[in-house]
């Protein structure tokens, strides 16, 4: 089984985005066959600064290596080091209906929040559909506002298989259900465009500044509180264990217990799965030329089983 997943290095990766992408990521590396990528082509679309781009690719790379990626497992590589992938983003664009792509609500979503309009910005999941096709990847594992794009990889590929041939394996994605949306420190879904968000590799004093900030309603501290009903709950129900769980909701529900008690017990728990991670971090950006060999010796293989998929499609398509 192959699984592949990428992350557009466009910002700092947050909460969301550790509880939504990464870690059912990660933990797909032991199911079978794992490629994670850095997705600069696609951040294109919306950074604009090339030292900014540069820098957040590299962040993105050393984010993942702290948080678990083991590279004997998964072949981690940069987008742009597999360029065989905006060949075949061509060679898939002529099977695309345009229709398919008026519908992406991500395409719309990101036009409503100011992101300028952009052919690039449009044809976004045609690029996610190579990058997903070029390695015949049968599983994608996403946030669930990324399901639609693995539908449409789907759609074009059976377009393509239909016209050309059984080329393409159909990719299914898998969404983490239980976190399937992380709430920020307003409620909404966590997302660096809406600045409610946690970094993942923030400093303790930045994080606490944000835990801080969590929205909670006014019930006065002596009340007892509905833990279903709490952005600093939902947070904490992501770090911790079931007991854990019941044994805060419990305190909620006695009353006495404040929302700046809740605050002090969720960054407890942050500090205890996050600290080893942001150490391992910090070692690793002392070592740049590990993370540079990690990304190139993937870049090889992954370039390897991509011209491989793109040979077949230029053969069957005519134009070799
Ligand atoms: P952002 O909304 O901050 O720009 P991205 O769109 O770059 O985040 O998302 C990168 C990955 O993280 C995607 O797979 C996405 O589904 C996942 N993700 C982002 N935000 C969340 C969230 N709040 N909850 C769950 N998953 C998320
Ligand atoms: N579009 C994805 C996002 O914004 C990133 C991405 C690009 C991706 N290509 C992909 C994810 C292929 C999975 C598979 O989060």
């Amino acid at each position: 089984m192959r699984i592949l997943s990428g992350i557009q290095p466009s910002g700092k990766l947050h909460i969301g985005n550790y509880f939504g992408m990464m870690k059912p990521a990660l933990s797909l590396q032991h199911e079978g066959d794992a490629y994670l990528f850095i997705a600069n082509y696609h951040a294109l679309t919306s950074v604009t600064d090339g030292a900014q781009l540069r820098q957040a690719t590299l962040d993105v790379a050393l984010d993942f290596l702290a948080s678990g990626l083991d590279p004997e497992k998964t072949v981690f590589f940069r987008q742009s080091d597999v360029p065989e992938v905006t060949e075949l983003t061509w060679l898939l664009s002529t099977v695309t209906p345009m229709g398919l792509l008026e519908r992406c609500h991500s395409y719309k979503d990101k036009i409503a929040k100011g992101i300028a309009s952009s052919h690039a910005l449009f044809s976004y999941p045609v690029l996610m559909a190579a990058d997903i096709l070029a390695v015949q990847s049968n599983i994608v594992p996403v946030g669930r506002d990324q399901k639609q794009h693995v539908e449409v990889t789907r759609d074009i590929a059976l377009k393509f298989n239909q016209r050309f041939g059984e080329i393409f394996t159909l990719p299914e994605p898998s969404i983490q259900e239980t976190v399937a949306v992380v709430p920020g420190i307003n409620g909404q879904k966590m997302s660096k465009s809406y600045d409610n968000h946690i970094e993942l590799f923030g400093s303790p004093k930045a994080t606490k500044k944000r835990v801080m900030q969590i929205v909670t309603d006014s019930t006065p501290l002596e009340a007892p509180k509905d833990p279903s009903h709490c952005n600093v709950f939902a947070l904490y129900r992501l770090f911790t264990t079931e007991t854990e769980q019941a044994e805060l909701a419990e305190k909620y529900r006695l009353g006495g217990f404040g929302y700046g008690d809740a605050k002090k017990a969720l960054l407890a728990v942050m500090d205890r799965e996050l600290a080893p991670l942001r150490e391992r971090r910090e070692a690793l950006a002392r070592d740049l030329d590990f993370v540079e060999d990690v990304l190139r010796e993937g870049a090889h293989k992954a370039r390897a089983v991509a011209r491989e998929t793109l040979d077949q499609a230029r053969a069957a398509t005519g134009l070799a």
